[in-house]
């Protein structure tokens, strides 16, 4: 893999007096109007309290959720702007936010509102990504968890200024994942999860290559099992990946499967929920059961490095929560390097209060996996070449 171009940090920037707008990545869970979970509010923490520090006016910026271009007040950046204690603009462009940007102290900060209330944003419209240049004088991204997407906060805004650089968060996101993308310490083992095969395709493809053992749980699982001819009932299958998923078998690296499993009728079945090692044609299979868990437990043993992306059972439905939270016990057990990333894995991690035994928590599900299958992302490209 070719070393990208190396980046500036913020940390290197005089930012005394400049406007800098900073792009987070702040797009957080809600429950019922509020912050479900801060983590990624606290991981954008460290660079917005460096550029005030250093007598910076912050412009501080994200999305939240997906309002495609449309303005949802149940998606407004203001349950945020409180824990942030800043204020919060009325939009992102136009005069009244330019006449509240240079009203900024040095040291001040503001909050746009969400990014993506603007179709332009992730249009990756000039005219928009011109409009929020207006706004500064200096480009920080921190936004790691969006970093994969070529949008105007994220790429074409970075293209127009003068001086760009890249946050303390991205710029952990970068190493730690290039150190397990590029140089895994072996034995290598990656845990993958989820609903579709088709999501992690192209990063079980990459990660076949390099990985020492491959665990495969969630809903994707079945495709596999199915492939390799055993029944798996009313479980969840990608007919389409069936093909491809008897070649990752026969490509030589190790592939964990579950060997047993909590089935039910449906996913709000959870009183019906068994364990079984066959599934019945009529039930559907939620969650790995306890001799699956049993085999990661001895598949981790010894690893050095330890990749975890995605659920391996339903998680967000108890009971079919056990076999991510078991995993979650597992991987903060090893004393292997561990990274794991996505909103499931990290609840997981979370819920079994183990969150402070794992060597690297990523803030991107989507863009950690874009960056070990090798993409080069758009929010990293845009500012290479500013070392
Ligand atoms: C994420 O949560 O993965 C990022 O914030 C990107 O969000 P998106 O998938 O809606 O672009």
């Amino acid at each position: 893999m070719s070393s990208p171009a190396p980046l500036r940090s913020v940390a290197d920037l005089a930012l005394r007096g400049r406007r800098v707008f900073l792009r987070a990545d702040l797009n957080v869970p809600l429950h019922e109007g509020r912050v479900a979970d801060v983590a990624r509010i606290a991981a954008s923490r460290p660079t917005l309290d460096h550029i005030r520090q250093q007598g910076g006016r912050v412009v501080l910026a994200s999305h939240l959720g997906r309002p495609r271009g449309q303005r949802r007040p149940e998606l407004s950046l203001r349950p945020i702007a409180e824990i942030l204690e800043l204020p919060l603009a009325p939009g992102c462009t136009g005069a009244e936010v330019e006449a509240q940007v240079a009203g900024l102290a040095d040291g001040e900060a503001l909050l746009l509102e969400n990014l993506r209330f603007h179709p332009g944003e992730e249009a990756n419209d000039p005219d928009f990504a011109a409009a929020l240049a207006r706004l500064c004088d200096v480009y920080i991204n921190d936004a790691f968890g969006t970093a994969h997407r070529a949008h105007a906060s994220t790429a074409g805004l970075a293209a127009l200024c003068s001086e760009v650089g890249a946050g303390f968060l991205l710029a952990r996101e970068i190493e730690v994942l290039t150190r397990v993308r590029d140089q895994p310490a072996p034995p290598f083992v990656c845990i993958l999860g989820g609903a579709k095969v088709s999501d992690k395709l192209a990063v079980l493809d990459a990660l076949s290559r390099r990985a020492d053992a491959i665990v495969i749980g969630g809903a994707m699982a079945y495709t596999f099992l199915r492939a390799r001819g055993e029944s798996v009932g009313a479980s969840l299958v990608e007919p389409d990946q069936i093909e491809l998923a008897q070649r990752i078998l026969e490509g030589g690296t190790e592939l964990v499967l579950p060997v047993d499993h909590v089935v039910a009728k449906n996913i709000n079945d959870a009183a019906g929920a068994e364990t079984v090692t066959e599934i019945p044609d009529d039930k559907m299979a939620l969650d790995i059961g306890p001799a699956s868990v049993e085999r990661i437990r001895e598949r981790l043993a010894g690893a050095a490095t330890i990749f975890w992306n995605g659920p391996l059972g339903l998680f967000e439905r108890p009971p079919f929560d056990a076999g991510t939270r078991a995993v979650a016990q597992l991987v903060a057990a090893s004393p292997a390097y561990s990274v794991v990333g996505g909103g499931d894995s990290l609840a997981a991690v979370r819920a079994a209060g183990v969150a402070d035994r794992i060597s690297h928590l990523s803030t991107g599900g989507g863009a950690a996996l874009e960056f070990l299958e090798g993409h080069s992302l758009p929010g990293i490209a845009a500012l290479e070449g500013s070392g």
